[in-house]
């Protein structure tokens, strides 16, 4: 952490004492591949708008119990992809629907539909994600929520912002009056017993918990400060890359159930402000089982 803060210049915090490479890798370099991520987000995003009139007539597969998947996931899978191809054609790629398409050491990690149960239902929470790692570390974030025209994006080092506003975790010190996101395990209900009890000591200590159907957006709206702090069972990488690099870069604190940094491999996550992550840990630890540790 830089010791000698002085300024902020292009989202880039300059620090006298670092050398000026990191400098430049802290700000520019990444730029063109946020622009590409917030191209193929806005454009899946409309894509989803336009068919989101016809989602009670879509073809649905079901991938696994409570898991679903709409024609409309993968074109926008596609033209994600598509744009993604084309500015960087040697990026390797994540994505949910198609799964692992091998490259170099960028790899874009992309859910085209986070909140696929609530687009079919109407229900208006749903965004695409997208993240682009470079060599395991996520270096840019981008979530679009399409019926809002919100967009959240980050780049390492270079801050969170929504729209143009720059994005911080709320400075609630006590889960008194404090509003805590959640998902429900319905595809890991081996956990349901856990996570009963998870959800029962944040009931008691905070002022209320929503469950709004998009990890992504979750994560979104922590980084935002509309949420006091997050958790949720068996996430996969895809719901949640892009919203981890949000509520870092907004000054948040992630970790899995032991305290770890292994979310994005056991899907397990604790999000939050430093000070009410300690309290929503809290509240949660006695009740993590081994499995889920
Ligand atoms: C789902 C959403 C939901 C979370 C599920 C995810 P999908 O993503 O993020 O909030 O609870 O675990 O699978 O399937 O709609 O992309
Ligand atoms: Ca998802
Ligand atoms: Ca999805």
């Amino acid at each position: 952490m830089c010791q000698l803060m002085f300024s902020v210049v292009n989202s880039a915090e300059i620090c006298y004492s670092m050398p000026l490479y990191t400098l430049i890798k802290n700000s520019k370099p990444m730029q063109p591949m946020l622009n590409t991520a917030v191209r193929a987000a806005r454009s899946a995003g409309d894509l989803i708008l336009r068919s989101a009139e016809n989602a009670s007539h879509l073809k649905i597969d079901q991938k696994g119990r409570n898991d679903f998947a709409s024609e409309v996931d993968r074109m926008a899978e596609r033209e994600i992809m598509n744009i993604i191809k084309l500015a960087y054609p040697d990026h390797g790629i994540l994505a949910e629907e198609s799964g692992v398409h091998a490259g170099n050491d960028f790899v874009w990690v992309i859910d085209p539909l986070d909140g696929t149960t609530n687009f079919l239902h109407g229900f208006p929470q749903y965004a695409v994600s997208i993240a682009l790692k470079h060599k395991n570390r996520i270096e840019v974030g981008v979530i679009y929520d399409p019926l809002r025209d919100e967009l959240f994006t980050a780049k390492r080092g270079g801050g969170a912002m929504l729209n143009s506003r720059r994005l911080r975790v709320t400075n609630n010190t006590s889960m008194t009056g404090a509003l805590i996101g959640t998902g429900f395990p319905f595809k890991n209900q081996q956990h349901l017993d856990a996570y009963v009890e998870m959800f029962k000591a944040v009931t008691i200590d905070s002022a209320g918990i929503r469950r709004a159907g998009s990890a992504a957006l979750d994560l979104a709206y922590l980084a935002a400060g509309r949420l006091d702090g997050f958790w949720e069972i068996g996430l996969m990488e895809w719901d949640m890359a892009a919203g981890v690099l949000m509520v870092k870069e907004a000054g948040g604190v992630i970790t899995d159930f032991s305290f770890n940094d292994q979310y994005l491999e056991s899907g397990n996550i604790i999000a939050a402000s430093p000070k009410m992550h300690q309290l929503l840990y809290q509240l949660i630890e006695p009740h993590v089982t081994d499995q889920l540790k």
